[in-house]
């Protein structure tokens, strides 16, 4: 692997990204009851693009006022205030050269009842988290199962906050189907006991999400970008595997393929880490079964680990790194040595810092 690779430019559709590095989306719980995000919050997205990033992600946006919020201070992107607020991102992101992302996602049973304004838990089956809730230090309570209602109802929610990213000018919109929220919770066997079309096999169980994909494709002009999130590992119950096993994960890979989406980010702890007791890693066995353009996350820190992440991959994102380190691009691009960030209870801190 040359310098060349990492910095050198990559076509996402019609986007061409400056170089191979982006900043992963990252949750920093700081809006108001107006869910925007505080502005040096918003600020931190443009100077990383001023820095040089080729790709930014906001963070996880929350697609409705009922149930989708799982944190305190998330975001929305469903009225004309809040979609102001964004398009002065957007503009900046732009001028500085880089390609704008919003993720959207709702957190089904990793929430709990008075986070949202109209206070609902739902989720595919009636299981909650079977640890307590790190934030309320009390167990999450049991969700109610979704009905089909329920269900277009969440999709609906998924279109609207698509709608409002186009209105506030972002380049594209990413559906988070990872890190076992609403998405990953309908994905997973442990989850999703339902005895429906939604429940069952894997084909079944990937409905909510295509569903999803092909609602909220129709809300993006073709030429926007759709990506989506996947990773093995959920916030709950960590150590079960959402996919459970290899065939399992290719089999989503391959349905993933056949949709109108633009690329795959997949998330992992670790970008490097072999997965489903094969030798090779969540990019790689991702790669032996779609052309799509791949991004990877996971303590990809320095120019070593990034250039080592290139080859299962076409983008790396980074969250940590790119949260503390302002000079992350430029630095990757000198080749300095970095600290490789510990992993933390993600999510929960660095939130009431007001970080670069
Ligand atoms: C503060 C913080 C907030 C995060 N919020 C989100 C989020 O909103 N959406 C998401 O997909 N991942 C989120 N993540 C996960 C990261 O995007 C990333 O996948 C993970 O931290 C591993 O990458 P890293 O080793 O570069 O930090 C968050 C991580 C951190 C540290």
């Amino acid at each position: 692997m040359t310098e060349d690779r990492l910095f050198s430019p990559f076509l996402l559709k019609g986007f061409r990204l400056k170089n191979r590095l982006g900043v992963a989306p990252m949750t920093r719980m700081s809006s108001r009851a107006n869910s925007i995000p505080r502005q040096d919050v918003l600020d931190f997205l443009a100077r990383r693009a001023q820095n040089g990033a080729a790709i930014v992600y906001s963070e996880a946006i929350v697609t409705d006022y009922e149930s989708a919020q799982g944190y305190p201070g998330q975001a929305r992107l469903l009225t004309e205030r809040q979609i102001n607020a964004w398009r002065t991102v957007t503009d900046t992101l732009r001028k500085a050269g880089a390609v704008s992302i919003m993720q959207m996602f709702h957190c089904g049973r990793v929430s709990w009842p008075e986070v949202n304004p109209a206070g609902r838990v739902i989720a595919p089956s009636a299981i909650a988290p079977g640890q307590d809730n790190p934030l309320t230090k009390t167990s999450y309570v049991t969700p109610d199962p979704m009905s089909l209602f329920d269900i277009s109802h969440v999709i609906a929610g998924f279109v609207e906050t698509a709608r409002g990213a186009i209105a506030a000018g972002f380049d594209g919109v990413e559906v988070h189907g990872a890190h076992g929220y609403l998405i990953g919770q309908f994905l997973s066997a442990y989850g999703n006991q339902r005895t429906d079309a939604y429940g069952g096999s894997i084909k079944n169980r990937y409905r909510f999400f295509h569903e999803v994909i092909r609602a909220v494709r129709a809300a993006v002009p073709h030429d926007r970008l759709l990506t989506v999130r996947i990773s093995d590992w959920g916030i709950t119950d960590m150590e079960i595997s959402l996919f459970g096993s290899r065939e399992e994960y290719q089999t989503v890979i391959r349905s993933l393929a056949k949709e109108p989406i633009d690329a795959i980010s997949i998330s992992t702890h670790e970008y490097s880490a072999r997965a489903f007791g094969t030798e090779r890693t969540m990019a790689g066995l991702a790669r032996e079964v779609t052309d799509l353009p791949l991004m990877i996350c996971g303590k990809i820190h320095d120019r070593p680990s990034a250039e080592n992440a290139l080859q299962d991959a076409d983008i790396v994102l980074s969250a940590k790194s790119a949260l503390l380190n302002p000079d992350w691009v430029e630095d990757m691009r000198t080749g300095k040595t970095m600290p490789l960030y510990p992993s933390l209870d993600a999510n929960i801190a660095y939130t009431d810092t007001a970080l670069p």
